[in-house]
């Protein structure tokens, strides 16, 4: 705490204020409270060696379930040799600049240019992070008179893409269609007011439980209101539709979807994201996405690199039938032992435990120290109180054993859990190194 005192007009006043540093060391935030038990184990965990099903975890290899490499990409020889060609041909520098002074080459335009044709979309615009293009996009898309209506499970990005946004935003309960219709009537009615238009958002693939936004149903709504719908399709991309080119497309309503966005964090395991639609609207973010105008360019090895992962997500299905074929299996025999799975639809394979904190932790330790299984954990305020969520996510490098091994694992782990083994706080008596 300081004070400081000023003296004006023969008058003293006594100021305070605190130190932000001190006051970070009392509030370390809602995980960062966990900092000196978790760090290493639970948080920043470090696996090693070759990125694939099985890596290295605090020395020992362990059967691994937590990576969005879901068609097992990252490791591909042809991708490997695409990135480490680019990194050699361009180096990491290259182009300069953000895209509209002096970053832009005919390969982002190209790679643009294929995006949009692979998600059926006149154009498409290149984002550095998926994260800070949605908040931008956000940002960009709507002023004070428009409102924005969203699913109360929409991601971080959503939320903080909002944040930026001086109008109002009126949220629906998850995928709930009765009171979205409730919340576009509202939002029509002070939009007819203030002269501004409707924004819907929601996820395609909902990351953690793995359902699909209600995409049927929003679009349905099209007939009654008038509103644009922007749908963030993460977990989508590669994985969801016939050809792979996301949610929109297993719905078979790509029509009614005005924007698609998407990242290469997850199918594509590169780094960048894009946002795709009609052509004015593209043209219209290319100038005003501060995140993009403010800022440089995709490296090219990025670029080069996602170009070579579209084409093979184009054409070599056999991934993405290896992905289903890992996903069916792991989700029929979790299923038939019992387990709740919620109401998946996509590879996300969320298995849902009652528990709090203390059996979180002793699980995740249980199956990682004595299972060797490495796969993320939720627990509250994630997901309800009383809940925990052990979240896999198979992918194309998994092979049936992988599934096998797993779902005898978790059966034990179930039969532990129903008798009450883990009840004290593991993560008090943790000690990390
Ligand atoms: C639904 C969703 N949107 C956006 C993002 C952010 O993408 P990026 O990792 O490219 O910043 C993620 C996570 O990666 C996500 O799950």
């Amino acid at each position: 705490m300081w004070a400081v005192i000023y003296i004006f007009a023969g008058r003293t006043k006594k100021l305070f204020n605190v130190d932000i540093f001190e006051k970070i060391a009392k509030r370390p935030g809602k995980l960062g409270q966990y900092m000196d038990k978790a760090h290493g184990y639970y948080m920043f965990p470090k696996l090693e060696g070759e990125l694939s099903s099985r890596m290295i975890f605090m020395g020992k290899e362990r059967l691994v379930w937590s990576l969005n490499n879901y068609l097992g990409l990252g490791n591909l020889p042809e991708v490997r040799a695409a990135d480490a060609q680019a990194a050699k041909d361009w180096g990491l520098a290259y182009p300069m600049g953000a895209r509209m002074m002096s970053g832009q080459t005919s390969y982002h335009e190209k790679l643009e240019q294929e995006l949009a044709g692979f998600v059926g979309r006149e154009s498409a615009y290149l984002l550095n992070y998926g994260y800070q293009g949605m908040v931008s996009i956000i940002d960009s898309l709507v002023d004070r008179n428009d409102v924005i209506v969203y699913d109360s499970e929409a991601h971080a990005c959503i939320l903080d893409g909002m944040r930026l946004h001086f109008g109002k935003r009126f949220v629906y309960p998850h995928n709930d269609m009765e009171n979205l219709d409730k919340e576009l009537e509202r939002a029509t009615k002070l939009t007819a007011k203030t002269g501004g238009g409707i924004l819907v958002i929601t996820e395609g693939v909902y990351g953690m439980s793995g359902d699909l936004g209600n995409l049927k149903g929003i679009v349905a709504l099209k007939g009654k209101y008038n509103f644009r719908l922007l749908v963030d399709d993460a977990h989508g991309l590669g994985t969801m539709g016939r050809d792979g080119s996301g949610t929109d497309m297993h719905y078979g309503v790509r029509d009614q979807v005005d924007l698609y966005f998407s990242t290469f964090a997850k199918s594509m395991a590169g780094i960048g994201a894009f946002i795709a639609g009609p052509k004015e609207i593209i043209r219209f973010l290319m100038y005003n996405m501060r995140s993009q105008v403010y800022a440089k360019s995709l490296p090219m090895p990025m670029v080069i690199g996602a170009l070579k992962r579209l084409e093979i997500i184009r054409t070599q299905p056999e991934h993405r039938e290896k992905l289903w074929r890992i996903v069916n299996a792991l989700q029929k025999g979790l299923k038939e032992h019992g387990f709740n799975l919620g109401k998946t639809e996509s590879p996300v394979t969320p298995v849902i435990l009652p528990g709090g904190v203390p059996e979180a932790t002793q699980i995740t330790h249980d199956l990682r120290e004595n299972f060797d299984i490495f796969c993320s954990i939720v627990s509250y305020p994630v997901v309800p109180k009383g809940v925990i969520l052990l979240r896999l996510i198979p992918t194309a490098m998994h092979t049936m054993e992988d599934v096998n091994y797993t779902i005898e694992s978790f059966a034990e782990i179930k039969k532990k859990l129903d008798a009450g083994s883990y009840s004290s706080g593991m993560i008090e008596k943790m000690v990390v190194e």
